[in-house]
């Protein structure tokens, strides 16, 4: 939980408090791009829920742009480049199409 508000304090203030890479975290983690509309989802009701519009708008927009570049490092890691637009998409069993 530090390591989350240490992060969203540098991406939504600019603080400098988060020194990490998520992007290491997330690269094991068998997820494409169901999880991470999923994952948007509940962040845009979130914000929606508890920001006022402005900063509901700063943050979404940034974890869009986030989500969008780690499901392209997760796409990388498995060897599938992404075109501008495309999403990453595994099967049900979890294996890549
Ligand atoms: C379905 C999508 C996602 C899943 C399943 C997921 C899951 C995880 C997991 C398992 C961890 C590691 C927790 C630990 O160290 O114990 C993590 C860390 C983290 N996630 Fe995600 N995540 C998702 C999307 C995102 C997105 C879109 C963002 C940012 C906008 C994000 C930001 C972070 C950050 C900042 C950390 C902490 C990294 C650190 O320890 O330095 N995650 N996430």
């Amino acid at each position: 939980m530090q390591q989350m508000c240490a992060f969203w304090s540098s991406v939504a203030l600019m603080s400098g408090r988060y020194h990490g890479s998520p992007m290491v975290k997330h690269l094991p983690l068998p997820i494409d791009a169901v999880h991470f509309d999923c994952w948007l989802a509940l962040f845009e009701t979130t914000a929606r829920e508890i920001c006022p519009p402005a900063a509901e708008a700063h943050f979404v927009e940034r974890a869009r742009r986030i989500a969008a570049s780690l499901e392209l490092g997760i796409a990388g890691g498995q060897g599938v480049l992404l075109g501008i637009g495309e999403r990453f998409r595994r099967d049900e069993a979890g294996e890549l199409r």
